[in-house]
């Protein structure tokens, strides 16, 4: 009886340490003891490629999304192709479009010189995230850290889980809810990441001439705006070529996103359907956040914790790589 009971407590004894474990939280002092000033070199580095780069620091928050929709926020988005590796950069919502792997490369330089194999590449692209929507003028955060970075990528799940801007918003929602952010708000929130940066007129040109093949563009973009964009993105120009996401402010973090939508001035059908499609649940949360910027910024802080929680590898698992470009050793 003695042993049976004995014997039951080293079982569960077992049974928490294997969850504690399995379950090992980020938190915001992980790098305290051992590179205390890493958000304040991250800050530098971002700040100092945005006097040539306006653009920058949008595309620098769209790898960290695009690297927690792949097997979580474990940097394998910065993985070249190798013997090993086929690329996630080479999928389709990356290939001539994500950018900023040189600024990430100038930022993990400069980790490495202050603290050696200490900082995760997934943490690295966490840390800018945050500093680029500050000094864009949107809310700063604390920032969970204790990532480390995968030994895999996975070309074929980005090509798969990263949402499209041709999707129906049941779709966009369904992509969502497929790596935990099953709370609508988390879509409308994180969306207005749109706020800033460019996109590519391929992405968005379909709406400006023959919409779902009916021969016209998309009833819910905004006929001044559709002239403008028109002149931007001719009928058989570069697909290649850029314009704002946000028409009123492009490089500012901000509300303005949500005023856009609600005048039909969203840049790509998933944005415009947030607010336009009949009925959804998204609208009221749109309007929200267009006639109250604070509440905006607050959940957007939430949201941006919510995603970079996505199956991160912590503990023992994964590494820290010396090259985020690289697997250790190879
Ligand atoms: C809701 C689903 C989403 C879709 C369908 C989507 C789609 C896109 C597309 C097509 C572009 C333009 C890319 C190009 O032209 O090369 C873009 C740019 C961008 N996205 Fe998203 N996105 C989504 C969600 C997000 C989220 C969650 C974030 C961040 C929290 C984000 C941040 C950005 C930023 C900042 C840019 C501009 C990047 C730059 O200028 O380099 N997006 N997105
Ligand atoms: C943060 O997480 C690390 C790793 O799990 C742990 O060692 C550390 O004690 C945590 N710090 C706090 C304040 O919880
Ligand atoms: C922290 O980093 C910033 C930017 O690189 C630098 O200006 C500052 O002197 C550093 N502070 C400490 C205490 O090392
Ligand atoms: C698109 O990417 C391919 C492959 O990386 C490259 O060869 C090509 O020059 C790129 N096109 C543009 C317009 O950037
Ligand atoms: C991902 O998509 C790209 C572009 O469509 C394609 O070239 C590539 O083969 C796909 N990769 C996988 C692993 O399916
Ligand atoms: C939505 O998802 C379904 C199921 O994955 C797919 O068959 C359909 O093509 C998608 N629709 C759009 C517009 O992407
Ligand atoms: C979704 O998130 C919002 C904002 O954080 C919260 O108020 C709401 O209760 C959540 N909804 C559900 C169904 O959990
Ligand atoms: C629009 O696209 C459809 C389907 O691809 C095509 O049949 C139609 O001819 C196009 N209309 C115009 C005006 O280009
Ligand atoms: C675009 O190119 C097609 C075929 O080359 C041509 O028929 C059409 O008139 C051109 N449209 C414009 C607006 O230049
Ligand atoms: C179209 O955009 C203009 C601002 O450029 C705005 O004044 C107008 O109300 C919008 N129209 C609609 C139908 O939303
Ligand atoms: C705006 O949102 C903030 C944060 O959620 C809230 O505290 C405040 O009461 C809201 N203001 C108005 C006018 O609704």
């Amino acid at each position: 009886m003695a042993s049976f009971s004995s014997t039951l407590a080293i079982c569960i004894a077992i049974t928490f340490l294997l969850l504690n474990q399995s379950k090992a939280q980020l938190n915001t002092t992980f790098y305290s003891n051992t590179c205390p000033n890493v958000s304040s070199i991250v800050r530098t580095v971002i700040q100092q490629a945005l006097q040539s780069d306006p653009r920058i620091g949008a595309s620098l928050i769209r790898l960290h999304f695009h690297d927690c929709f792949v097997q979580g926020c474990d940097g394998s988005i910065l993985l070249d192709n190798s013997g090993t590796i086929q690329s996630e950069k080479d999928a389709a919502p990356n290939t001539n479009s994500t950018r900023g792997f040189d600024v990430v490369d100038n930022i993990k330089t400069a980790v490495e010189n202050s603290c050696p194999d200490v900082v995760s590449c997934a943490d690295i692209l966490a840390l800018s995230a945050e500093s680029s929507v500050s000094l864009a003028g949107g809310p700063s955060w604390n920032v969970l850290l204790g990532r480390r970075d995968s030994t895999t990528a996975n070309q074929a799940g980005a090509n798969a889980s990263i949402p499209s801007p041709f999707e129906s918003l049941n779709n966009l929602t369904a992509k969502f809810s497929a790596v935990g952010l099953n709370n609508i708000t988390d879509l409308v929130a994180l969306s207005g990441a749109h706020t800033f940066g460019r996109a590519q007129c391929r992405l968005f040109s379909n709406r400006l001439y023959n919409f779902s093949g009916t021969g016209n563009p998309d009833p819910t973009l905004n006929t001044t705006y559709l002239v403008t964009l028109r002149q931007i993105c001719p009928q058989n120009g570069s697909g290649f070529v850029v314009t704002n996401l946000d028409p009123t402010t492009p490089n500012t973090f901000d509300n303005t996103y949500f005023s856009n939508l609600q005048t039909n001035r969203g840049l790509l059908q998933s944005d415009q359907e947030l607010f336009s499609t009949t009925g959804a649940p998204t609208i009221s949360i749109v309007n929200q956040f267009s006639s109250n910027q604070s509440a905006f910024f607050q959940s957007f802080v939430q949201s941006m914790i919510n995603m970079g929680n996505i199956s991160p590898l912590t503990g023992s698992n994964g590494q820290i790589r010396s090259n985020c470009r690289r697997v250790n050793g190879s």
